[in-house]
């Protein structure tokens, strides 16, 4: 099984993203988050899969049913890979965000996956108790957050890597875990809390990594990204 390594393309406009591209192997598998579509919109997608990439589009929907359903019905129609949602919009938010991809899925394309948003990597157990007011460690706020997502008919979901031992535990080993908070050793945190490498990440068993900052602002992304492509295939 190939396991994806995503590389978030978190950068303001398309120039921008060519430049990145241009220096790493093609094809890719990328993330476009929300600056890179509020910029360019949906022809920045048809653009990516043109050039054959496979395209994770990271907008983490999160509203009443009906909207979430609507929303996700239009997004189905750009051929994305994998879509998303948070779980904290609740079952019924993420069983009609399916319904929308599904209705929105031309003939004879795959539906795209449908993954659910457990908690950022830049929140910690902290936040989670003092400002969420979640009085739960962030395994067991994690764990049940992915079970809500399965029985809602969800593929996956995105977490730290650090939970993923425990959202298998809880939801079977082909239940796809996305991870986000990737570091080299040597790399800045930044925002996130919840970090770990790319080697730990596949010890772990992670599905995919999902890579921003330690590829897009290294003083060299192709040897960074060889770096961690290696680390994760192991
Ligand atoms: O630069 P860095 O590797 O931290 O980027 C991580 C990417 O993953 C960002 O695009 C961020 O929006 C995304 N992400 C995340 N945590 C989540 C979901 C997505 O960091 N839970």
């Amino acid at each position: 099984m190939i396991r994806p390594l995503i590389i978030a393309l978190d950068v303001e406009n398309r120039e921008n993203m060519q430049e990145l591209l241009k220096t790493l192997p093609k094809p890719l598998f990328v993330k476009v988050g929300m600056e890179l579509f509020y910029s360019e919109g949906p022809a920045v997608i048809e653009q990516l899969k043109d050039e054959g990439h496979q395209v994770f589009l990271d907008l983490k929907l999160h509203d009443i049913p009906n909207t979430v359903k609507r929303a996700m019905r239009q997004l189905a129609t750009l051929g994305v890979d994998i879509v998303n949602v948070h779980v904290a919009g609740g079952t019924n938010m993420m069983a009609a965000a399916r319904e929308g991809l599904e209705a929105g899925t031309v003939d004879g394309r795959n539906r795209p996956k449908l993954i659910g948003v457990t908690q950022l990597t830049s929140t910690n157990e902290a936040m989670l108790q003092k400002e969420l007011l979640i009085q739960s460690n962030m395994n067991g706020a994690v764990s049940h957050y992915a079970r809500l997502a399965k029985e809602a008919g969800l593929d996956g979901v995105v977490s730290s890597a650090q939970e993923v031992p425990i959202i298998h535990e809880h939801c079977g080993p082909s239940f796809l875990t996305v991870t986000p908070g990737i570091r080299l050793k040597e790399d800045d945190k930044g925002d996130q809390t919840r970090i770990v490498t790319p080697e730990e990440a596949r010890t772990l068993g992670s599905w995919a990594i999902v890579v921003g900052r330690s590829i897009t602002a290294a003083p060299e992304p192709a040897a960074a990204y060889e770096i961690i492509r290696k680390q994760w295939e192991g």
